[in-house]
């Protein structure tokens, strides 16, 4: 076996991480940590740390980690076919299976399923498959994608567009041309303090009203929202928005792209955020849960509507140009179908509900009085606690004294929890396995509120 020495230097020497300080990584001056093993909701590195994952991976292992049914449905779909290609009309009956399954746990107007490899690369192919829609329909100049502000959708070039968030952009010549931005649906920070959460989404609706008419309804093909905010900051919607916004994307004849690549599969104690909060989906993403990130898949769900004009589209112009070698691979399509049977037999979805209820009732109990902290929000296994200068006035920190990052770091260091510094404002997130225990929750919570005083004081004034 490898030392821990030598595994660190070939680390720095070879290996070039995603979103990472790359030059601190390099010359070993930030924290890094070989992962070796997982169990439940714990990791343990090759250190012997042994860390509760409070954020399951990246929002990710929702069944908890170590699960042999995922595993072993892995190894035997490997024993007997590794790979074989989805394209023309070729498929196993591993991605055949997860393809009917997914549809059935799916909103009911949605009819087919296409499998990629992640988020970013199933947001690509919805943003290729709306433009070819309004080619078929002869509608060529209606293109543009609206996101919003704080958006996360990836970080390919249009998926790293339409995401909202300043560090995937900048440097990067992002956000591009077709790509267009609107109010993230975040009241804490709402333009006016005396707003209800009524008139905040009365806001965001106007806000985009008037983008639709800057553009032109007959430019713009699409709008793309996760159901809640997650790497902009776990925000949940505010009362109201979901069916403010259907209404006027309607009126407008665009298409919604619901993002579901962290809610769906049960993160909000619902099988999809869509029906969580009633949204009428054109096309819905998804991957994460999918296979709980016990191997790479993901999936665009296609509603009846898009599926027709596909089929029409076929009909006119021959074979569509587009997939990849991987897609539905047989590995990830296993993993996928043990995952969704274990989510069932668990009852994961009900736990996340209830239990995530509970984190979040915990988290206010123990936290919400204290002078830096703004806002506690979540729904279902989310959770996210935003740290601020002063509650009042809602003055947040300096960006610079990295505050969230510094709480985060102090829940590693003093308490072995590990919480995610959510990169735009000081927010701590949570999102824990969906099998998590009161117990845990318990754990998490307390881990929290002792960093917070660790790094901000006790409160006492
Ligand atoms: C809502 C959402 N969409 C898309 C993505 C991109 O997924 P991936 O990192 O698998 O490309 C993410 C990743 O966190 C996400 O949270």
């Amino acid at each position: 076996m490898l030392t821990n020495d030598q595994l660190d230097r070939w680390d720095r020497e070879s290996f070039l991480h995603p979103s990472t300080h790359l030059a601190q990584h390099a010359r070993g001056e930030s924290p890094s940590r070989v992962v070796r093993t997982a169990q439940g909701v714990w990791i343990e590195d090759r250190d012997g740390n042994r860390l509760l994952d409070a954020f399951a991976g990246l929002y990710c292992v929702n069944v908890g980690y170590g699960r042999t049914e995922i595993a072993d449905a892995i190894a035997a779909q490997a024993k007997e076919l590794a790979y074989y290609h989805a394209y023309a009309g070729h498929g196993t009956e591993a991605s055949i299976t997860l393809a009917h399954m997914v549809l059935e746990r799916a909103p009911a107007n949605m009819s087919k399923v296409y499998f990629g490899l992640g988020g970013s690369d199933a947001n690509e192919t919805n943003v290729k498959l709306v433009w070819y829609l309004n080619n078929v329909l002869g509608r060529p100049e209606k293109k543009k994608i609206i996101s919003r502000w704080r958006g996360y959708h990836g970080s390919g070039l249009v998926t790293g567009s339409l995401t909202g968030l300043e560090l995937f952009h900048k440097a990067f010549d992002l956000p591009l041309a077709q790509v267009i931005h609107t109010e993230a649906p975040y009241y804490f920070r709402r333009p006016r303090a005396d707003m209800t959460e009524a008139e905040f989404t009365a806001h965001c609706v106007a806000e985009l009203e008037a983008l639709i008419d800057r553009e032109g309804a007959d430019t713009i093909a699409a709008f793309i929202g996760e159901p809640v905010l997650g790497t902009g900051g776990i925000v949940p919607p505010p009362a109201g928005y979901w069916p403010a916004i259907q209404a006027v994307l309607r009126k407008h004849d665009i298409l919604l792209i619901v993002d579901e690549v962290v809610t769906g599969f049960g993160r909000l104690g619902s099988m999809f955020g869509s029906s969580h909060y009633g949204i009428e989906a054109d096309i819905i993403t998804i991957a994460k849960g999918l296979t709980s990130a016990y191997a790479p898949l993901s999936g665009s769900i296609l509603s009846d509507r898009v599926w027709k004009v596909l089929e029409q589209g076929t009909d006119a112009m021959g074979v569509l140009g587009h997939g990849w070698t991987y897609s539905a691979h047989p590995i990830g399509a296993a993993a996928g179908v043990a995952n969704l049977r274990l989510i069932d037999d668990l009852g994961l979805v009900a736990n996340a509900g209830e239990v995530g209820a509970y984190l979040n009732r915990t988290m206010r109990a123990a936290l919400a009085d204290h002078p830096n902290v703004g806002d506690i929000r979540g729904e279902g296994m989310l959770c996210a606690v935003e740290l601020v200068e002063d509650r009042a006035a809602r003055r947040f920190f300096d960006p610079a004294r990295k505050v969230g990052a510094q709480v985060a770091a102090a829940m590693l260091a003093q308490e072995k929890v590990i919480a995610r510094a959510m990169p735009q404002g000081d927010i701590l997130g949570f999102a824990p396995p969906l099998c998590l225990t009161r117990a845990e929750a318990d754990r998490i919570v307390a881990a929290t509120a002792r960093a917070v005083a660790s790094v901000l004081g006790d409160g006492a004034r």
